[in-house]
């Protein structure tokens, strides 16, 4: 740990925490915004609910993503938890990550296709939300001893072999 950015970590961590509440809390609330994404409320009431959609979108959900990864990343580094269920909940964080693409994906065909492009409803995306965003909660607030990482033994075992030389120069 470097000792003198000690102090920065429950900052760092308060950050993580806000961002990703605004982050996660957007994601549930954008499939809501898409279903109504419908031509039949009316072209006033279907531009407003569009660029609410894609302001918040651009705006808010994915600047808060990106903090929520960048405060994540260092609280890595610092915290020094380079443990087993952290590298679980980073493969949930990538399906995350990918919903969020998939949901933006959405936003833009609504935006371009001048309301011709059909939004899934909101239950299929809520539900397929909840499984990472739980099972991140359920590894970062209990932090499950989930013992070693299984690694093929030839990736564990030295192979007898001289290391290649390097060119580089030491200084
Ligand atoms: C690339 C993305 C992310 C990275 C690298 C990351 C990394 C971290 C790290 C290193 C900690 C500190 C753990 C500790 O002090 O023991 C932390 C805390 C936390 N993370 Fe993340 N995280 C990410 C995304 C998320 C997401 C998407 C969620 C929720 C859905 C989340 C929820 C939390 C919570 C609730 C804490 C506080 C846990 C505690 O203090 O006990 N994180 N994160």
């Amino acid at each position: 740990m470097i000792g003198w950015l000690e102090p920065v970590i429950p900052h760092l961590k308060a950050l993580h925490v806000i961002a990703l509440a605004l982050w996660v809390g957007g994601l549930f609330g954008l499939p809501v915004m898409l279903a109504r994404h419908d031509p039949a409320i009316g072209q006033a009431d279907f531009t407003r609910i569009r660029l609410a959609s894609h302001i918040s979108y651009v705006w808010v959900i994915t600047p808060a993503a990106v903090t929520a990864i960048v405060a994540g990343t260092w609280l890595i580094f610092l915290r020094e938890v380079f443990v087993p269920w952290m590298f679980a909940k980073l493969v949930f964080v990538a399906l995350l990550i990918g919903f969020h693409a998939w949901i933006g994906h959405h936003i833009v065909k609504v935006g371009e296709t001048d309301g011709r492009h059909e939004p899934p409803g909101p239950r299929l995306p809520l539900l397929l939300l909840l499984v990472p965003v739980l099972t991140i909660l359920t590894l970062v607030l209990l932090k499950p001893e989930l013992g070693e990482i299984p690694l093929p033994g030839w990736l564990t075992e030295p192979r007898g072999r001289q290391l290649p030389v390097s060119d580089v120069p030491r200084w």
